[in-house]
């Protein structure tokens, strides 16, 4: 493989591209498939790797610095890996955990953000609607490769397997501990809008972080985070 490669690697399925130093790490601890990765400069990245993360192995291909920051601008490392087969949204949905559904997300950032928190907090995995692709390389970059470690799909349309579908609502019931035990999907909203009526009427329950009078709502990824954190420890 060369550089060439990464940008062809954007256009096939059945690749995954990642930019920078812990999404490369995640992918790798998590059991990914690297198939190559490039670096402008070999002995900073293995200095990364000695002080962040010594469990892993690199074999890296160096390349022109300028040629690297054509293929991406903001990183100093970028691989491409395998897609993982993860198991299928069904068999993700049948089994224990909390499953978080991002419904229409639209900044990568917060899709990877979420992604991140739900993997930190032991989420059954993560489903999105609408029209970003959770795998793009911004949303990989944005959960620092966490994506290897959980389920990610996405779905044309929500599925819930039996399961309390859950929308989490500024104007829902406050969130109390013992509110939610066992295995619900949790439904998160657009960042503008928040969740859509046609989701808003499904749901079993409509829940709210309590937050303080005139806050309107919290960031997306946040408000994930708050909520997987709040069951976990106890809510
Ligand atoms: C930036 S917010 C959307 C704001 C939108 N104007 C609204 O009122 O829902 C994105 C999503 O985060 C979740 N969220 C944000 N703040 C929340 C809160 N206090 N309680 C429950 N969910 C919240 C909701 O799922 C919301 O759809």
């Amino acid at each position: 493989m060369d550089l060439a490669d990464v940008e062809r690697a954007r256009r096939r399925r059945e690749l995954v591209v990642l930019e920078g130093f812990h999404a490369v790490k995640h992918a790798i601890r998590f059991g990914g498939e690297i198939l190559a990765t490039f670096t402008a400069d070999a002995a900073e990245l293995e200095d990364l790797r000695a002080r962040l993360a010594p469990d892993i192995e690199l074999a890296v291909q160096v390349v022109a610095a300028d040629d690297l920051r054509r293929v991406v601008p903001r990183a100093q490392v970028v691989a491409v890996a395998t897609r993982p087969v993860q198991p299928d949204p069904d068999t993700v949905l049948a089994g224990a955990g909390h499953v978080v559904l991002l419904e229409d997300p639209r900044h990568l950032g917060n899709l990877g953000a979420a992604v991140r928190v739900a993997a930190a907090a032991g989420a059954a995995g993560v489903m999105t609607t609408g029209r970003q692709d959770p795998w793009h390389p911004d949303a990989l970059r944005g959960s620092a490769g966490l994506h290897f470690a959980l389920p990610v799909h996405h779905l044309h349309a929500v599925r819930t397997q039996g399961r309390e579908l859950v929308a989490l609502d500024p104007d829902g019931e406050p969130l109390r501990p013992g509110m939610l035990p066992g295995a619900a999907v949790l439904a998160f909203g657009t960042e503008r809008d928040g969740l859509s009526d046609g989701l808003l009427q499904r749901a079993d329950r409509r829940i709210a972080l309590p937050m303080t009078p005139g806050v309107s709502s919290l960031n997306l990824a946040t408000a994930v985070a708050a909520t997987l954190y709040a069951l976990k420890l106890g809510g």
